[in-house]
């Protein structure tokens, strides 16, 4: 039986933050490869969303004793877990430090085989943009440790963010304005988190993944006017580019320290490792049509 046959019988693997947006695709792409998963699910969250056949470990990447059970006997260990996101009250850049270097030294200790980070493209050009600084301290910490590793480094998700955020990015759409990122001639990478959850689930046990660190994108960067023009072929209409937001508060510092480094030019992707290991680039059109079908402004596939 082929490895990523249903049922074979291989060890588990650990997943860290799989009740996330984009762990959730990972999920799927892991459950439909025929991998056994383990997640690791923080205490108190509620699991009635994830398939039945999924282990769920109760744990936190902040607590480190509750990481050793969880590693045991993994044959990897995917992460997307971050603090940045702030998905409950006290989530910060804290988990994207001190615990992803907790979740490193556990592995280390379990002896873990592979470690697949969920990093950012151009995270280790980027000192001044703290949440990309803090995946480049984890690259490190992984080669530090010793711990066999392959980091997966996506451009700009392709997604439609939920809650107010993804209902305001609607709004504009439909007023014919999308936020633009860069202006004319200074282009970043897109890429749809479809694409990376497909290369995550291929990236857990092919050998010639292991030790490296991976770009991911679609087939070509946009300029923000680019990106405008783009979204307006998809639907049909015209749409024009409105500027990033400003203002305050630690996260949007952030947020502003990286609008700024997209400004340099670096945020693109080599994309020829992506090719030879995960298959065809995806077109960015197609990256286009799934967040506007997630955004409810194209029919679903
Ligand atoms: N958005 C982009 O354009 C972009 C670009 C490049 C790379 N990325 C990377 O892509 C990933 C995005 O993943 P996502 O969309 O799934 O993020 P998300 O929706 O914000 O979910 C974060 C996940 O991490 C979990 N988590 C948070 N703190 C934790 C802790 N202390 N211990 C254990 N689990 C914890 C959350 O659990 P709860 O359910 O309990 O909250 C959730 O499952 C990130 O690694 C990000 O850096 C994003």
């Amino acid at each position: 039986m082929p490895p990523s046959s249903p049922g074979h019988d291989e060890k588990p693997i650990l997943q860290v933050g799989a009740t996330g947006l984009l762990g959730g695709l990972i999920l799927n792409q892991l459950l439909a490869r025929g991998k056994k998963v383990r997640a690791l699910v923080r205490p108190g969250r509620d699991t009635a969303g994830l398939p039945k056949s999924v282990e769920v470990v109760r744990g936190d990447l902040l607590d480190s004793d509750s990481l050793g059970k969880a590693t045991e006997g993994v044959s990897a260990v995917v992460t997307s877990a971050i603090g940045y996101s702030q998905r409950k009250e006290g989530d910060s850049l804290r988990t994207d430090r001190e615990g992803n270097r907790n979740l490193i030294d556990a592995a280390k200790h379990a002896k873990v085989p592979r470690f697949v980070l969920l990093s950012i493209l151009a995270c280790d050009q980027a000192p001044d943009v703290p949440h990309f600084w803090a995946k480049k301290e984890a690259e490190d910490y992984l080669a530090k440790q010793a711990v066999p590793f392959v980091s997966l480094r996506p451009g700009a998700f392709l997604y439609a963010p939920p809650g107010p955020f993804g209902q305001m990015m609607r709004q504009g759409i439909e007023h014919g304005q999308v936020m633009g990122m860069t202006p004319e001639g200074i282009r970043i990478t897109f890429i749809a988190p479809s694409e990376v959850a497909r290369a995550v689930a291929l990236a857990v046990d092919d050998p010639r993944a292991l030790g490296k660190k991976i770009d991911l994108g679609s087939d070509r960067p946009l300029s923000g006017p680019e990106f405008a023009a783009l979204i307006g072929k998809v639907l049909g209409r015209p749409v024009t580019v409105a500027s990033a937001p400003a203002g305050g508060g630690p996260r949007n510092d952030d947020l502003i320290a990286m609008f700024r480094f997209f400004q340099t030019g670096k945020y693109i992707a080599n994309t020829r490792v992506q090719a030879e290991l995960f298959g065809p680039v995806p077109k960015v059109e197609d990256g286009a049509r799934e967040m506007l079908s997630g955004l409810g402004l194209l029919p679903s596939k």
